[in-house]
């Protein structure tokens, strides 16, 4: 299991080093979260930030944007030092469009659900995709509750790759824990976000392990 500690749960005082101390524990992506106040009802950090980060650790940044109309700011945060952009089906009327000008970038397109959008809308979309992030809390805020029936939705999707030999990474985000990745790593997801579950503990790197030695159980 690949993890992706989530920056908004970490010191936002200290955002650079918080960055590289999560690549010096062990992390295997970044998560930057974006929030527009549209989108979700809430906001945290935008594209000085990312930028400004990018110098203290190579880690891919796995860029996720919960804002509206994400194509009009792709071109900012693939120069900003995305290597990974998440956006919401939920959030544009083009996905298609979308994850092709991630593409042009030079960047890896993701396509993210909201806990209320079926799997099924995302399978128009696998070829031009490289991840799909299905949510696992409502999108907005860290530190809430893991949905475990969304795991139907990774189960469905692994499926549905598994038959079309597809080699999209799945991806969860909200609520991971060491009592809850056991679920996600039997569903078949390959990457999980965990911001409070990593940052909250005392010795990030040792947080990571423990994920990983629960998920590889
Ligand atoms: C929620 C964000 C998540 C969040 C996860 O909208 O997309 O990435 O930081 O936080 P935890 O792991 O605390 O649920
Ligand atoms: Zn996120």
């Amino acid at each position: 299991m690949k993890i992706a500690p989530s920056m908004l749960a970490s010191d936002f005082a200290n955002f650079g080093p918080e960055t590289r101390r999560m690549e010096q524990g062990g992390a295997d992506y970044i998560h930057l979260d974006i929030m527009d106040g549209l989108f979700v009802p809430n906001l945290s950090f935008g594209l000085p930030v990312v930028k400004a980060a990018r110098p203290y650790a190579e880690t891919p940044f796995d860029v996720h944007l919960m804002i509206q109309e994400p194509a009009k700011y792709v071109q900012r945060f693939a120069e900003a030092g995305a290597d990974w952009i998440s956006f919401h089906l939920e959030a544009t009327g083009d996905p298609a469009h979308t994850a092709e000008l991630i593409r042009a970038c030079g960047v890896h397109p993701a396509l993210a659900v909201k806990p209320a959008t079926p799997v099924e809308r995302v399978y128009p979309y696998l070829d031009l995709v490289d991840m799909v992030l299905i949510m696992t809390v409502e999108p907005g805020f860290g530190g809430q509750s893991f949905m475990a029936d969304m795991m139907d939705k990774v189960r469905l999707l692994r499926g549905r790759l598994l038959a079309e030999n597809k080699s999209v990474l799945i991806e969860i985000d909200g609520g991971v824990n060491e009592e809850t990745i056991a679920q996600a790593a039997a569903a078949g997801v390959d990457i999980c976000v965990a911001g409070t579950g990593v940052f909250k503990a005392a010795d990030a790197g040792e947080a990571i392990r423990a994920l990983k030695t629960v998920a590889a159980q």
